[in-house]
């Protein structure tokens, strides 16, 4: 449909009756209550005026970006020669600042089915005060722009929201589109199956894994710890997991779920240790989530407490010069049972808790939880051997894969789900529609069976604390436990114990057979069966 015939948007009578919290009625009255939108065949309805349309990289790379982009400038020049399409650069700092470079298909081009943001930057800005609101106001209608495309996970979208409200509410006609990106895959809901990223990241990830794997089991020497990115969800651990079948698998929803401690982890590993080390493996593998610390029960109600603290002191601390001062300003105000925990947390870590991303996330990238639980499995190991309990040796690497997935060339899946999302915003800002992110359904079918359309942003948002404040923030996607691709998981994983079955998926192909070429990744695949 997209690539040669007439098409249009229909509202989608598949949408569900959605009720809204009053925070999200108060905070976007001009937004609130849109029809989920279709494309479907046959001629009307969108503008063939030539159009003027910003493009905005924000927050994590993901691979596909500039096909997004690529998508856009083609469907925006095929319904009219003469739109323009202006790339804002830096992320959204660069429309608040007014820096921007005009994207000609000669400039575009040669970043087709690359990897990375680098045609535009990106960056992790809010467009969120009032001043800021006001400067992209004042910048797009400057350009006479009709749309503005951010290309963003939840909480650019959430940002997408925002920006869009304020323009409805001051009648200013330019659309804001949002394009659902992130290697996390926790965007993703009924009408958005899969954010773009995640499909050639994970393979990228499971392609290292399968190889520590088989070194692991060449060497026959160590315990290889590996933290794998994803912040708070662990999509990526457990397609990993369902990909390369590792040792043991830790998944921070799981662990929520049967409200396991941090100490209930170090048991858990060290139990999988020993049973190996009795079959005479002293080898093995085992993946952490990146965010698995902010689910276990006793550091989660820390964080909670930290969070209140930093809502109210947070610039006090900030001038506290030494790391002493800090924890012991902290043990002054935590319970009794946070400062225990907080406390026992190595320096580092405590440090980085006390970070806060522009959106108010931990930056849970620079936790070393790989490295914290080498330590306490060690020591529980030399207690066990003391009493003579631990029959074998142990030796622990650490690892953390996040960064070599994220700008990697996109696979089949992302370079072709990228092109048809970037073509697929141009559209809803042709039907001059505002505060919507593109959505995609029916993923696992051919790419001509996609259903492509729009989601209302609001219609995802829910409430979250942040800073100890409550806030409209798009609802994270996370692992569930009844999910099937978690049961699948659940279902095999004793046999990885102590027989080594793990898998090598090696690299991402793009030529050849299309099983090969053309997987998806086994999670959208048994979301799917
Ligand atoms: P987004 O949510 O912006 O897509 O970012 C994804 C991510 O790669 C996370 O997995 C990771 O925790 C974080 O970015 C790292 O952030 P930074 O790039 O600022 O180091």
């Amino acid at each position: 449909m997209l690539s040669g015939g007439e098409f249009h948007l229909e509202e989608d009578p598949t949408d569900a009756a959605h009720t809204f919290a009053d925070e999200i009625r108060r905070e976007f009255p001009n937004t609130v209550e849109k029809p989920l939108l279709r494309l479907v065949p046959g001629a009307g309805g969108l503008s063939v005026e030539p159009l003027v349309v910003g493009v905005v990289f924000s927050g994590g790379q993901a691979p596909g970006g500039h096909n997004v982009v690529a998508g856009l400038l083609d469907a925006l020049t095929r319904a009219n020669p003469a739109s323009r399409l202006i790339g804002f650069l830096d992320g959204p700092i660069g429309v608040i600042k007014n820096r921007y470079i005009e994207l000609t298909p000669e400039r575009v081009e040669p970043y087709l089915n690359t990897g990375g943001f680098d045609m535009l930057g990106s960056g992790r800005d809010k467009i969120e005060k009032p001043e800021d609101l006001e400067a992209c106001r004042k910048n797009l209608t400057a350009l006479g722009a009709h749309g503005l495309v951010i290309i963003g996970g939840d909480d650019s979208n959430t940002n997408a929201a925002v920006l869009a409200e304020y323009f409805k509410a001051n009648s200013v006609p330019v659309c804001v589109i949002g394009v659902p990106k992130t290697i996390d895959g926790d965007m993703k809901n009924d009408y958005i199956e899969a954010s773009f990223g995640f499909d050639t990241a994970s393979k990228v990830f499971a392609e290292l894994v399968g190889s520590i794997c088989r070194d692991s089991m060449s060497a026959r020497k160590y315990w290889h710890f590996i933290r794998l990115m994803g912040r708070a969800a662990s999509h990526i651990t457990l397609e990993v997991a369902l990909q390369t079948r590792p040792n043991l698998a830790i998944i921070s929803e799981e662990a929520e779920a049967r409200g396991w401690k941090l100490m209930d982890v170090v048991d858990l590993i060290a139990d999988v240790v020993t049973r190996r080390a009795k079959a005479g493996k002293s080898y093995g593998v085992v993946l952490i989530p990146e965010g698995l610390l902010e689910f276990l029960a006793d550091v989660k109600a820390m964080i909670a407490e930290l969070g209140s603290i930093l809502g109210e002191h947070e610039d006090y601390l900030k001038s506290l010069t030494s790391h002493e001062d800090r924890r012991q300003f902290l043990t002054e105000k935590f319970t009794a049972e946070s400062a225990e925990v907080y406390n026992s947390l190595p320096d580092g870590i405590q440090e980085v808790l006390l970070l806060r991303d522009k959106h108010g996330n931990i930056p849970l990238s620079q936790v070393e939880t790989e490295k914290l639980l080498i330590d306490l499995v060690s020591d529980r190991i030399r207690e066990m051997k003391a009493e003579g309990r631990f029959p074998g040796s142990f030796s622990p690497l650490a690892h953390f894969f996040g960064y070599e997935g994220r700008c990697v060339q996109p696979s089949n899946f992302d370079a072709d789900y990228c092109y048809t999302l970037g073509y697929t915003a141009a559209q809803l800002i042709r039907g001059n529609v505002t505060g919507y992110t593109v959505s995609a359904r029916n993923l696992t079918a051919p790419v001509s069976e996609w259903v492509m359309g729009g989601v209302p942003v609001t219609s995802m948002l829910t409430v979250e604390m942040r800073k100890g404040k409550p806030k409209p923030v798009i609802r994270k996607t996370l692992v569930s436990v009844d999910g099937k691709p978690f049961r699948a998981f659940a279902a095999e994983r004793d046999s990885w114990v102590e027989e080594d079955r793990f898998a090598y998926p090696g690299p991402i192909q793009y030529f050849g057979p299309s099983e090969v070429c053309d997987r998806l990744t086994k999670t959208l695949m048994l979301e799917h069966s």
